[in-house]
């Protein structure tokens, strides 16, 4: 069983990748074999074009690093985001990263066939991080991840919602690190 994280900040060690690695640890701790995370900032990831040949192939016709993320998602027991909150929304990074999951849908947003048996099953979780003190700023993140694991039938492991601006200072938030790696443990828990 493997997790994937997904981090959506640029920012190296930053307050989402310190809570991302504490889900990866938590679901370590539950027993996953294996955890990797990918950093969106260094993947060349573009946005999608709306060209819709993913519709009758399954296959996207930008050729870049989603390729290979693509593969991770397919393969991963579940995936977990971590994303800071960048004007009331989510990072470039991991708005061009979602927005290519178009790939998985058909013209009437049900799985391709093809990736059906793989995806039917799939749990996604998320963390969100905002300077605010007001965790909610993140809704719109939240709101983008659950509304498209409840279009398509992921399993919702849920959100972790965190309020916190310079760079680690999440690491004094106890509450939040202990929530992350719940929610690691409980996407490695079948
Ligand atoms: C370009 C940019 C835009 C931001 N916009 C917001 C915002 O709209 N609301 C907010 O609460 N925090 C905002 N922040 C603050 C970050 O969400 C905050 O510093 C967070 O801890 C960064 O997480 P990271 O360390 O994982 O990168 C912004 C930060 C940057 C760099």
């Amino acid at each position: 069983m493997n997790i994937l994280g997904i981090l959506g900040s640029p920012r190296i060690g930053g307050n989402s990748d310190v809570l991302l690695s504490q889900a990866l640890a938590g679901a370590k701790d539950a027993g996953a074999d294996s955890v990797e995370k990918i950093i969106l900032d260094r993947k060349h990831i573009s946005g999608c074009k709306d060209c819709k040949k993913c519709k009758k192939t399954g296959i996207c016709a930008v050729k870049d690093d989603m390729q290979e993320v693509q593969k991770k998602i397919l393969d991963a027991y579940a995936v977990i985001h971590s994303c800071p909150v960048y004007f009331w929304s989510m990072t470039a990074q991991m708005k061009a990263y979602l927005d290519r999951w178009c790939v998985f849908f058909d013209e009437e947003w049900r799985w391709q066939k093809i990736y059906y048996p793989k995806m039917r099953a799939k749990r996604i979780g998320l963390i969100t991080v905002c300077g605010e003190p007001n965790v909610q700023t993140a809704d719109p993140i939240v709101h983008s991840f659950k509304s498209t694991a409840d279009l398509t039938k992921l399993t919702w492991l849920g959100a972790v919602m965190a309020s916190a601006t310079n760079k680690g200072d999440i690491t004094n938030n106890e509450a939040a690190i202990k929530e992350a790696f719940e929610l690691g443990r409980k996407a490695a828990t079948p």
